[in-house]
């Protein structure tokens, strides 16, 4: 980052950095191949379209899906959650059905339910979360009930860093007929995502927060929900037959990516698997580990800090929230830019989390596995210079 002389880049969980590689396939895509896919009959562009259709069989593959139809590209996280909730869940909805989301979700998973429950009649409601972050699983046991229609929750949440265990959830939704989505953005960059382990029916992530570029996304569906669920773009490449009255469809994925796709982002979008397959998830999730051990344990030490969420640094999956004693999060935030350290302030796009932890902003550090001990202390110093400063 050139403005800086080293920047300590603890954003991870607003972005991530990419790699060379992953900028070097989608240059030579813009330079050598920069053709549409699934239109064209001459060479390149049978080339292209088999690069792009493996890139949908290597996400299938890196979430253990067992089938490369189940694959939807989409331009991201918040893309993917609005696609089940107008494309699936609004048609599944009568009036008195319910939604469950929890208060820790991103604005991305709330608002779109909200849409839904305003549009069909619905009821949205929200488990609450302990004091160390986790979700309220005795609430969420006795909210899930035969009005059930979907469960939607954060696998790792933005701000507090919480992991949530997918599978005991996954089987009480199917219990009574509901279907579980996921929002997987914070996790996928940190840990393994395995679809068929977890048994979940939909799951959504975004290829920027994975050392990918920016506007690709994934939606994950199984192959009967996919079948169910209704386009909400439409146009071309998309559709089977078409008069000037009506139209029928492709079956999925491809009825759902009306229109030229993000071809270049999907490109990048696989080289990024490949970049986070050669260095391994157990290595990641070690380094991660470390970091946050440390951040945690310097700022546990700070009497003058809060920490949001879990006081372990095992219950913190890359993602640490605080706030500085009579200071702002904005000035805090600042006062690190100053140093070199660039963090996230501010309400993190959860607003009703905020509400619930009594503040309106938050200090976040996010890490990734690039990241070093030695940034981890620039945030340090960084925090006690805001001190020394608003004394
Ligand atoms: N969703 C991203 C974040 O939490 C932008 O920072």
């Amino acid at each position: 980052m050139t403005i800086y002389n080293h920047l300590a880049y603890l954003d991870n969980a607003s972005t991530t950095p990419v790699p060379q590689h992953v900028v070097d396939v989608i240059d030579h895509y813009y330079h050598c191949e920069k053709v549409n896919v699934h239109r064209g009959m001459y060479k390149l562009a049978n080339v292209v379209t088999q690069q792009y259709e493996g890139v949908r069989q290597k996400v299938a593959k890196f979430i253990n899906a067992d089938d490369k139809n189940q694959i939807v590209f989409t331009s991201g996280t918040t893309d993917s959650l609005n696609m089940v909730a107008f494309g699936y869940a609004l048609s599944h909805l009568q009036p008195d059905d319910e939604m469950i989301v929890s208060v820790l979700e991103h604005h991305s998973n709330l608002v779109p339910w909200q849409q839904v429950a305003a549009k069909s009649g619905g009821r949205l409601r929200i488990v609450k979360v302990d004091g160390k972050g986790h979700l309220d699983q005795k609430q969420l046991t006795k909210m899930i009930n035969r009005h059930t229609k979907v469960v939607s929750l954060a696998m790792v949440s933005n701000v507090l860093g919480t992991y949530t265990d997918m599978r005991p959830i996954a089987q009480k939704a199917h219990e009574i007929g509901a279907v579980l989505v996921v929002d997987a953005a914070q996790a996928v960059a940190h840990m393994p995502i395995d679809v068929q382990k977890m048994n979940v029916d939909f799951v959504a992530f975004s290829g920027h927060k994975m050392f990918g570029p920016t506007g690709v996304g994934v939606l994950y569906g199984k192959s009967e929900l996919l079948e169910e669920m209704n386009p909400v773009r439409f146009g071309g490449e998309m559709i089977d037959q078409v008069t000037s009255r009506s139209a029928t469809f492709q079956p999925a994925p491809l009825k759902f990516e009306a229109g030229t796709p993000n071809i270049a982002g999907v490109l990048g979008l696989g080289a990024a698997i490949d970049y986070i397959n050669g260095i391994g998830y157990p290595s990641i999730m070690g380094t991660d580990h470390l970091l946050v051990e440390r951040l945690m344990s310097e700022l546990n030490g700070l009497k003058f800090v809060t920490i949001y969420g879990s006081p372990s640094a095992d219950d913190h999956k890359a993602v640490v929230s605080f706030n500085v004693e009579g200071i702002h999060a904005h000035d805090i935030a600042t006062i690190l830019d100053s140093v070199g350290v660039a963090v996230r302030a501010g309400h993190h796009c959860a607003h009703p989390l905020m509400d619930f932890l009594r503040t309106e902003s938050v200090v976040r550090a996010s890490v990734s596995f690039q990241n070093t001990i030695k940034e981890i202390d620039q945030l340090v110093v960084g925090i006690q210079k805001a001190r020394e400063i608003f004394k």
